[in-house]
């Protein structure tokens, strides 16, 4: 039975001030009205605001993750963040890959396997992101682009490493739009990642891992999607920066 998992990617929204107050409300609504979740809830805000958050949920059972990491451990990287020293702060969890930066940062496949093993050197869990953009899905391409991000993204990636691994299928043409993929278009992928984890690593490791799904999930669709057998939670954006609305997704998962 695979534990699912809610994460709210804040992206680039809320100050210090705001952050903190988000993170305040979201941890005293989860305290109040649903102690026994069962889901891992993990909020990734600004990296301006990680300190503070690692220090707002202690004593909950919120993780809190970073947004991005630089593959190096150190060096004359300017404005970069490396693996340990998103640790060294206490947070536990990291995106990689997502689409905004794959489209804006000019993030590669190759890069995204450079900064999972080093998030993973650094004992940080991953939430490696992957999925098509509209013109892919229309032409028929998602299945090979996806197959490429799983196996370029998770290239020298051991069995042992993918205990600290989760997918999020995230399509583009669903980010931020309010056009969800359907659940079964998002079980129909979901399942596909599952078998090509199969075969790259054997069924215990494709079993054990956490798929989750992103894109436009609402407090009004979550409970179906997460009712899919394949799909193990959401990584949540927009919904993710209101408190109700992101407790009750969290609510969804159980
Ligand atoms: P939305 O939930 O706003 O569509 O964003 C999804 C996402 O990109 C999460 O990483």
């Amino acid at each position: 039975m695979r534990n699912k998992i809610v994460a709210g990617n804040w992206k680039m929204h809320k100050t210090l001030t705001e952050s903190q107050a988000l993170i305040t409300e979201i941890r005293g609504i989860i305290r109040d009205e649903f102690r026994a979740n069962t889901a891992e809830v993990v909020v990734c805000p600004t990296t301006l605001a990680l300190p503070s958050s690692v220090k707002l949920v202690e004593g909950s059972s919120i993780f809190v993750g970073a947004q991005n990491v630089h593959q190096e451990t150190q060096g004359a990287f300017t404005g970069e963040i490396s693996a340990a020293m998103i640790a060294s702060v206490g947070a536990t969890h990291v995106i990689v890959g997502h689409s905004e930066r794959r489209q804006y940062f000019n993030e590669t496949n190759s890069a995204c396997a450079l900064k999972n093993k080093s998030s993973f050197a650094a004992g940080l869990t991953v939430l490696y992101c992957v999925g098509e953009t509209l013109e892919e899905r229309e032409t028929e391409q998602h299945w090979a682009v996806i197959e490429k991000q799983i196996e370029e993204g998770l290239t020298g990636i051991t069995s042992e490493e993918m205990h600290k691994m989760v997918i999020a299928y995230e399509p583009v043409w669903a980010i931020g739009t309010g056009k969800t993929a359907s659940s079964a278009q998002a079980q129909e992928v979901h399942a596909f990642i599952r078998s090509l984890l199969n075969k790259k690593f054997g069924e215990p490791v494709a079993e054990a891992t956490r798929i989750l799904y992103g894109g436009s999930v609402k407090p009004d669709n979550a409970a179906e999607l997460f009712a899919q057998p394949d799909i193990d939670g959401g990584l949540i954006g927009g919904a993710s920066l209101k408190a109700r609305d992101f407790f009750e997704i969290v609510k969804a998962a159980g």
